[in-house]
């Protein structure tokens, strides 16, 4: 990022509320869930699906735990309703986990029963390091309950995560279902790689890693380097697009996944590649938050926009080319 745009990202927070809700509108899906289906709806035409997130992170009380869990449900039903291709993100904070482990885990579950009796998957979001061993260990009862269809994400910049995948291949075999993504919380250097540079190597490693495991991995990055390096692992293993998964240690193809694979990526963040990967049929998926929090979430993702400088301006000037 250049001087302009460390300059642009200081100022943001004292930037007018508008602005910031005017330019990062292409990284929300809008503040209820109309507009999150519509945006759907909409974007389904592109060849995509969805991982539905329902913006908020860690609550304070148990008490503002019973907004998510009313409107994932929500959410559920409209899905199935309107028949579109989505799954959910969940952040486990945003249920409790670091208040009331036990009553958290409980309502997760009920919103997984009721997500599997329609056959749609829900993914863990990984927080940062406070939670990497709980929200595993989440995953792990989860399953060991009868609940199949709930994964969690590694992060590629966290030393422990090529141990992590081992882990949760031995516990659940064709079961296991992660994303990969570099990892957005800035952790220490003595739990994970701080240099871009040793970050994408070893998110590229944990991607292989993963492939080799049998596991359903849904690859998410809008980083050059790492979506090449995928195709070139995902050749080399056999699989692609159109083809059915070839791995003899993998799962069986599961309703609303890819063969074994999919690339995800943020809702206004690089769509021009995201539609190229959708042209030549790998399945994508779109992580597309919503809600009354969209401000937070905006800000963060404007923060990491290397060109977030020209980004403003282009939006502010040419408001049509703000798109997702
Ligand atoms: P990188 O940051 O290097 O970006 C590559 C390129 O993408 C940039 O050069 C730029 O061109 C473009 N780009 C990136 N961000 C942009 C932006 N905001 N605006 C415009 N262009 C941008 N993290 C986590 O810790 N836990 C999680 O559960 C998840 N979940 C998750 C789901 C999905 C679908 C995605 C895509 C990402 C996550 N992440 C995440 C975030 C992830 O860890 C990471 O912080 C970001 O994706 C950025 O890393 P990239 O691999 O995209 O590379």
């Amino acid at each position: 990022m250049g001087i302009l745009g460390r300059v642009v990202v200081t100022v943001l927070p004292i930037m007018p509320r508008f602005i910031v809700g005017w330019v990062s509108r292409r990284y929300h899906a809008g503040t209820d869930l109309e507009s999150a289906l519509e945006t759907m709806n909409r974007l389904s035409k592109e060849g995509a699906c969805f991982t539905v997130d329902v913006l908020g992170e860690e609550i304070t009380s148990m008490e503002e735990a019973q907004f998510f869990i009313d409107e994932y449900n929500r959410v559920l039903d409209s899905i199935v309703e309107q028949k579109i291709d989505a799954n959910l993100s969940i952040k486990p904070t945003a249920f409790g986990l670091l208040i009331d482990p036990n009553a958290a885990e409980k309502s997760m579950e009920e919103i997984l029963r009721k997500a599997s009796s329609h056959e749609i998957f829900v993914r863990l979001d990984m927080e940062d390091h406070r939670v990497t061993q709980r929200t595993i260990d989440l995953v792990l009862t989860l399953h060991e309950k009868g609940l199949r269809n709930v994964g969690t994400v590694l992060q590629g910049r966290l030393f422990r995560t090529l141990d992590d995948i081992q882990h949760l291949t031995d516990e659940l075999g064709e079961y296991a279902d992660h994303r990969i993504c570099k990892g957005i919380y800035l952790e220490s250097a003595n739990i994970a790689h701080t240099e871009k540079r040793s970050i994408t190597k070893a998110t590229n490693e944990a991607i292989d890693a993963m492939l080799e495991s049998g596991a359903y991995t849904a690859i998410a990055s809008h980083d050059t380097a790492v979506i090449e390096h995928s195709i070139l692992s995902l050749k080399r293993m056999g699989m692609g697009p159109n083809i059915s998964d070839p791995r003899s240690n993998a799962g069986p193809s599961r309703i609303g996944k890819g063969p074994g694979y999919e690339f995800q990526m943020l809702l206004g963040v690089r769509g021009d590649i995201r539609r190229k990967l959708a042209k030549q049929g790998h399945k994508t998926r779109i992580y597309l938050p919503y809600g009354s929090k969209w401000y937070e979430y905006g800000v963060r993702r404007l923060r990491e926009n290397p060109d977030v400088a020209w980004h403003i301006t282009k939006a502010l000037l040419m408001p049509w080319s703000n798109r997702r």
